[in-house]
């Protein structure tokens, strides 16, 4: 029987009022109750959601179908000789300038903003990347002082974004979550290509402001959404959309482990993204209705352990998401259990990290009389072979290529909207106790939704 999947919920309404953002001109935040952007390289339209449109257009849910209802002036940032870039007057350009800029571009100088544990991790990618000609690092910590093993590698230093963007195309923005939406509309103001990690902004308004004012830059806005460029996720995904878990019943996903605690985001907004991009991808859905659990153990101003669960009404599919900054082992694990198989993704395993066991539940027959006689199948486990590049490199090259053609990265503004409101519905459903429904989340004005303060605000 042929698989459904939904074309993913409407996101469609174009852009039309504009308002002044630090000075630049840009389209105005969706209404109240439209987390649309129409079609463009940037927003996205609804066919452009998800890579599901090869997939036939009616069928079964692949689910239950039982969901619950419910500048400031630069500083002298650039510490190694440059190209004769004089500090302080790098040229901002305002969104139109863009038309000006060669479309496709042969080659693009990548800078990374923000060096810390995951930037860096982005220059090295960067270094082995076709199409990039030069790989430029800017962090406030730089400074005040040169980083030695990026001057060995030949990288370019800058300490303030405002002197390093005359050198660049584009940027990756690896800064601490709370920075992604102040860092990523200044860079996109200056016409620069951006890539922002997860999540892509600390609230929806902030998120639909930098997918609009990507839009009318006509730049590529891309969310770091690491684990959508993985292999064994692509696996996970190709079991799930072929059947060969039988009917899906349920998605569990768990991200544990002794830190790291971060001083701007909980532990929702840090790990949990990872695990909403990667069931958003697997099932080509979106989440309808968010549950969320969590507790502040030694954390003060965040939860440090959370337990969201998320239900798919479109597909009929429930996913349960735990995360922890307290736990004594490293767990990052995605369970999928179908009808007839299950599959465990273990992404801590040195190889084999996809494991598909051919066990089941079958319950008695119908009228059979025997309420008791569950049986059980037990069959082997097949670990599938799968190429395995590193992701965060095949992510940057996605990025780099999509700049070069001119083609919409799947990975996408909306994308990484979609995501932002799921950590939008957790807050408000921590603070209520109650599901948060995403229509609730898109709806929502913005001073409502300043109300909460996204994620970075400290509660009572
Ligand atoms: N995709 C993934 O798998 C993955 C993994 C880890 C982290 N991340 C993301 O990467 C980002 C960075 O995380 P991290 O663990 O590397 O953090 P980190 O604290 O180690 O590094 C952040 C760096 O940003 C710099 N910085 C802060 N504000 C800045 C600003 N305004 N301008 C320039 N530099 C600034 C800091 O000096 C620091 O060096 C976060 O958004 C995080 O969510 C993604």
């Amino acid at each position: 029987m042929p698989i459904w999947f939904p074309r993913g919920p409407n996101l469609g309404v174009r852009l039309q009022a504009r308002h002044r953002v630090n000075g630049f001109v840009l389209p105005n935040v969706p209404p109240a109750g439209s987390d649309n952007d129409g079609p463009g390289r940037s927003g996205g339209s609804p066919t452009a959601v998800r890579p599901m449109s090869a997939l036939p257009a009616t069928g079964t849910p692949i689910g239950t179908g039982s969901p619950v209802a419910t500048p400031p002036l630069p500083r002298d940032g650039q510490l190694r000789a440059g190209q004769g870039d004089k500090p302080g007057l790098a040229p901002v350009r305002p969104p139109t300038a863009r038309a000006a800029v060669d479309p496709a571009p042969r080659t693009v100088r990548v800078g990374v903003v923000g060096v810390g544990y995951w930037g860096v991790k982005h220059v090295r990618a960067l270094e082995k990347v076709e199409g990039v000609s030069a790989v430029v690092a800017i962090d406030e910590r730089l400074a005040d002082e040169p980083d030695g093993s990026l001057a060995a590698m030949g990288v370019d230093q800058y300490g303030d974004l405002a002197c390093a963007l005359p050198s660049v195309d584009a940027l990756i923005i690896a800064t601490p979550p709370s920075t992604h939406y102040g860092v990523g509309l200044q860079a996109i103001a200056a016409g620069k290509h951006v890539l922002i990690e997860k999540p892509l902004a600390t609230n929806a308004g902030e998120a639909r402001a930098l997918i609009a004012a990507a839009r009318a830059a006509d730049v590529v806005l891309m969310s770091g959404h690491t684990f959508e460029h993985n292999a064994a996720v692509h696996k996970l995904r190709e079991l799930i959309r072929e059947r060969d878990l039988g009917q899906l019943y349920y998605l569990d996903c768990a991200r544990l482990n002794l830190g790291l605690y971060r001083n701007d985001v909980g532990v929702i907004a840090d790990l949990a993204p990872h695990d909403i991009s990667i069931a958003n991808y697997v099932l080509g859905s979106r989440p309808t209705t968010v549950t969320a659990w969590g507790s502040r153990f030694v954390g003060v101003d965040h939860e440090d352990v959370a337990f969201l669960r998320l239900d798919y009404a479109d597909v009929g599919v429930r996913a349960s998401i735990q995360v922890s900054w307290l736990s004594p082992v490293k767990v990052r694990r995605v369970t999928a259990v179908g009808s007839r198989r299950m599959a465990v993704y273990d992404d801590t395993a040195e190889d084999e990290r996809i494991r598909i066991y051919d066990k089941s539940a079958i319950p008695p027959e119908k009228g059979s009389g025997n309420r008791q006689g569950m049986t059980y199948h037990q069959g082997d486990t097949v670990l599938p072979h799968v190429d395995f590049a590193e992701p965060l490199a095949v992510q940057d090259e996605e990025f780099v290529s999509c700049i070069r053609t001119g083609r919409q990265p799947a990975a996408d503004g909306m994308s990484g909207l979609s995501v932002v409101q799921v950590l939008d519905a957790a807050q408000i459903s921590l603070r209520e106790q109650r599901p948060v429904s995403i229509a609730e989340i898109s709806s929502m004005s913005a001073p409502a939704a300043a109300q909460y303060g996204g994620l970075t605000q400290r509660r009572d």
